[in-house]
Formats: structure tokens, sequence, C-alpha cells
């Protein structure tokens, strides 16, 4: 099987990827090891900045998270038992929009199956090879091996793919931080607490209260790494994100059937080496924020619109340039994701015992809801940085 660009993992990148390139008249197959059921069903992120929502409309995939995205203002930040709304559409306009991450991989796939781009699941990557002049991308299709020829390799396969491999180690410009905390994730048939997300800093870590739809809730709750999900009972769940979301100005917390629960670690980590020679690697492939401020998808499909520029000026007009310089561009978004991820982290969460900890977080929350300049300043990039290139190339 011969493409333009094998695009590997059928999650934000990859499929944004593809529709990009598609829509630019360049051929790809995108290859994906699990099924399709379980990549539509995967439940994980769900703030989409409005720069991810723009660019969906451009697409041609944004009917349904049209219809079905909630639009937010900001979002609400509780401590010592007081709830303050941070208004950033006031200040600087503009919207988040709550949308499932699996929405936005069930409306690309749906695209994609019927505009007739080769997408195959259960089909994992085995090996990567590449040359001066094209690759090789070796697959085991359900037991099947298969092998794809291509100009180009996107690795778009997360945080635990193969393409990051497929990058020397000694070449790779790698910085890591790791946090002694997880997030258990829940979604549960209730009633949003607040009309928008909220975080929570309580002594015993942070609750996050997020939702779905006016009768679906998805909340957090920041747990030690070694915990297991067996461990906690719905009960037990529900009393902690009542105990972390107790206020004097919001009636208490409504608990419900729970209906998904999950585990995820937090960890800051970029590979700066985001290309070697034919492979670029994308979204998680490449890096990894922790949750708070929700900024993994949208840095995802960031990356595949500067990816996808740079292909389209290749293909257009034989120029090298946007490709060379690809991790160039794509990085001075990231690092700012990064640092804002890592400031509500570490704001956020109960990271150590030390009483001065507690106060110099009290006084940087403060600082948040009291100070207009300083919520235009989180706005800014909680509601989407501009993305660095278009997604598209035009020769003229
Ligand atoms: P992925 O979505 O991980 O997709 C990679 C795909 O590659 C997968 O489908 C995988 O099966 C496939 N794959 C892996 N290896 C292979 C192989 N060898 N061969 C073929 N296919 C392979 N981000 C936000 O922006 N907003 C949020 O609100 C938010 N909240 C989050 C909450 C939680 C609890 C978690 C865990 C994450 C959250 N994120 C959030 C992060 C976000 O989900 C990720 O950043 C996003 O999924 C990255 O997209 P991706 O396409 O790079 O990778
Ligand atoms: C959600 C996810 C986040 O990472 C976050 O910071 C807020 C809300 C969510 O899944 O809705």
């Amino acid at each position: 099987m011969h493409t333009q660009v094998a695009i590997i993992g059928a999650g934000p990148a990859g499929l944004t990827l593809a529709r990009m390139l598609h829509l630019q008249g360049i051929t790809s197959v995108v290859v994906e090891q699990r099924s399709r059921e379980y990549v539509e069903t995967r439940t994980r992120a769900g703030i989409l900045e409005q720069p991810t929502v723009a660019l969906m409309h451009e697409l041609g995939v944004g009917e349904r998270l049209a219809d079905e995205g909630m639009s937010h203002n900001g979002f609400y930040v509780r401590f010592d038992r007081t709830t303050h709304h941070l208004d950033f559409h006031r200040l600087i306009g503009g919207h988040a929009t709550v949308y499932g991450q699996q929405e936005l991989v069930k409306d690309l796939i749906a695209n994609r199956i019927a505009t007739d781009g080769p997408l195959l699941f259960d089909a994992s990557v085995t090996a990567i090879e590449t040359t001066a002049s094209g690759a090789r991308v070796l697959v085991d299709h359900a037991g099947t091996p298969l092998e794809i020829t291509a100009d180009f390799v996107a690795g778009c396969d997360g945080f635990h793919g193969v393409s990051r491999t497929h990058v020397p180690a000694p070449s790779r410009r790698e910085f890591t931080r790791t946090y002694p905390v997880a997030w258990l994730g829940i979604l549960a048939r209730t009633t949003p607490t607040t009309p928008e997300g909220m975080y929570c800093a309580h002594e015993n870590g942070i609750s996050v209260h997020s939702m779905r739809g006016p009768k679906i809730t998805r909340q957090y709750l920041q747990v030690p790494l070694d915990t297991d999900l067996a461990d906690w009972s719905d009960e037990q769940i529900w009393d902690e994100l009542t105990r972390r979301s107790a206020s004097d100005d919001f009636p208490e917390l409504e608990r419900g059937e729970i209906f998904d629960r999950s585990l995820a670690p937090l960890r800051s980590y970029v590979c700066e080496t985001m290309q070697d020679g034919r492979l670029f690697l994308l979204g998680d492939a490449a890096h990894i924020v922790p949750p708070t401020g929700a900024k993994g998808l949208n840095l995802a499909v960031s990356d595949a619109s500067t990816l996808s520029f740079a292909l389209g000026a290749f293909y257009g007009s034989g120029a090298r340039e946007h490709l060379d310089s690809y991790s160039e561009t794509c990085l001075p978004r990231i690092w700012k994701a990064q640092h804002f991820s890592w400031t509500l982290t570490t704001t956020l969460h109960a990271l150590s015992d030390d009483p001065m900890d507690w106060r110099l977080r009290r006084a940087r929350l403060s600082r948040w809801v009291e100070s207009e300049a300083e919520q235009a300043a989180l706005g800014e990039v909680y509601l989407g940085l501009p993305f660095p290139t278009h997604w598209w190339h035009s020769a003229s």
C-alpha cells in the first residue's frame, strides 16, 4: 500500500491531520491499533479552545459541535469555602467549548469514512523505517502483516506509542516533571453544581467539577499516584468530592449514578526533537501536560495544523523550509501551554504538607480572583492562544 503520508494513531492529532491533508489533495492512510468502538468511547478531555472550535468549523466537522457543545465564558474557582467566577469573556471576549473528546473523534471518523479516506482499525504499527527518500511502516492488521510505503510518517500515537522511540535516544531533547498524584475521573448522572466548570483548592487536594451536558457531570479528584481504582467505593468518591467542594455560597454537590471511572497520572513532558528525517511527532507523542487547564487535546490539534501547512507547502511548491522548522514552529506554543498547566497544577493541588506552601498558593489564588489583569492573562491562554500557522498552504 502506498500513500503520501502514513499517519499512526486515530486520536485528535491523527484524525485532524488526515482531514486537513485531504482538503489539500494530499493522500494519507491512518493506522489505529484499537477498534473503532474503543476510540469512540474512550472518555478523556472535554474543553476545546476557541481556535480548535474555529478550525473544526473550517474543516467541515463542526455541525454537531455547534449543536451540542456548551459555550463557557470562563470557570469557577473555590477556596476557603468561597466561590469566585473568572469571566474571561467579559474581559477579553471569546469562549471555551465543552464537548467530549470522544465526540470530536466520532465526528472526525464519520467524516473520514464518508470521504473514503483510508482508516484502518485494529492495526498496530510494529516498526518504522525511514530513508532519505521515503518511509516504510510495518503494521499488524488484525493478525495480518501489512506494509505501507509513504513519503512521510506522522507519529500521532500518543505518549505510549512507537513513533517517538524511532527518534534515536541520544538526539532526543527531553524534559520531564512528574507529580506524586493522579486524577481519579468520573462521569455521573447528576446536575452540575455550577453553570460552568469549577476548580476547588482544598487541603486534601483539588476537586474538579465539570460537565458534559445539563444532566451529566465530569468530575475529578486528586489522589495519590499509587491509587487503585478498586479501593474507592462510589460513596467514598462522593464523600470526598463533597468535602473538597463544600462552600458557604452554593448548595451541596448532587449525588447520583457513576457510570464511568478512570485514573490518569499527572506529568509534564516535552520532547523538543519533534522530527527526525521524514518522521514528525504530534500531540501526546511529543508532549504531555498535566490535565489541569485542559490543554492536551488542543495542543495535538495545533501541531496538526502546523504540520498540515508544512506538508501543503512541500507538495504545493516544493518548499522544504516549513518541514525543516516544524519543531521550532510548534515549541513556543507548547511551552506556553506547559507553563499554564504547571501554574494551575501547582496552585490548585495539595502537593506538600508545608504550611508555607498553602499560604503561597492562597496568595496566588487571591490575586487570580481580585485582579482583572491576572484574570485576563489566564484567560488568554485558557481560551486559546492563536495557532502558529494556518493549516493550509496557498502557493500564491
Ligand atoms: P491520543 O488521543 O492518545 O491518540 C493516540 C492514538 O494512537 C490512540 O488512539 C492509540 O490507540 C493509537 N496508537 C498508539 N500506539 C499505536 C500503534 N503502535 N499503532 C497504531 N496506533 C497506535 N486535553 C484537553 O485539551 N482538554 C481537556 O479537557 C483534557 N482533559 C483530560 C482529562 C484526562 C483525564 C486525560 C487523561 C487527558 C485529558 N486531556 C485533555 C488530554 C488529551 O486527552 C490528550 O492530550 C489527547 O488525547 C492527545 O491526542 P493525540 O491524538 O495526540 O493522542
Ligand atoms: C475537564 C478536563 C480538564 O483537564 C480540566 O482542567 C477541566 C475540565 C473536563 O474533562 O471537562
